[in-house]
């Protein structure tokens, strides 16, 4: 499915704003990493790599199958005065154009429930994470708090439907949850962990 990307962004730049910040410091309280290069898949318009820059020294490479996406992530780039601590790529994440062992730490935010190849993603992940490397990737509002305020706010905005919250759902519950231990046990990857409840939302963790 392709996601229209200056739809998505008025959404993601507003309504989902305060999300970004808070995910980051989860990220850098769980990981630690506040340097090295940070690989930000399916990036979107950028906001979360943005604002693991501002809390860290880590150069963010900006990743997304999304040539318009990647556009709006250039103007984030520029808008947080990133140009020196920051790239951009195109492709897909289950052939990533990047060489072995060459990503600190991979971030991935809301873009997990649109990989068609879930095991093969993870391989590809693993295969670029440097030695003692870390992978944080799933799917979250930054708290409960925050996550029924966006609901509601998406119910507003879309004449009274439950869709936006029914997604939420799905994406952020118990089958999902399944699926990714799937996918993980699939992939062989014995380092990694889920990450999984109503504040943070539905996270995959890998170590290298
Ligand atoms: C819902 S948006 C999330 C964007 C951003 N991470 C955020 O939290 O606002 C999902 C993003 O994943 C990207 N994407 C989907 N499938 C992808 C794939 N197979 N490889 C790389 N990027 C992908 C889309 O182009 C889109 O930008």
């Amino acid at each position: 499915m392709t996601i229209d990307a200056q739809k998505y962004d008025k959404i993601a730049r507003t309504v989902f704003a305060p999300v970004f910040p808070l995910i980051a410091d989860q990220i850098v309280a769980y990981t630690g990493m506040i340097q090295g290069t940070c690989l930000d898949i399916g990036c979107g318009g950028g906001y979360l790599g943005a604002a693991l820059a501002d809390k860290t020294d880590l150069f963010v490479r900006f990743f997304d199958a999304s040539p318009d996406m990647l556009e709006i992530t250039r103007r984030t780039i520029a808008e947080n005065e990133l140009t020196e601590r920051a790239d951009t790529l195109q492709g897909n994440v289950t052939a990533i154009p990047l060489p072995d062992a060459s990503v600190d730490i991979a971030v991935s935010r809301g873009s997990i429930f649109f990989w068609d190849d879930l095991p093969r993603a993870l391989t590809d992940i693993h295969r670029v994470l440097t030695p003692d490397g870390w992978a944080y990737i799933g799917g979250g509002f930054g708290s409960k708090a925050i996550t029924e305020s966006i609901v509601s706010e998406m119910k507003k905005r879309n004449q009274g439907s439950d869709e936006f919250r029914d997604r939420v759902r799905r994406n952020l519950g118990p089958e999902s949850c399944e699926r990714f231990e799937t996918a993980l046990k699939t992939a062989g990857l014995d380092r990694a962990s889920i990450l999984h409840d109503e504040e943070i939302g539905l996270w995959i963790v890998i170590r290298k």
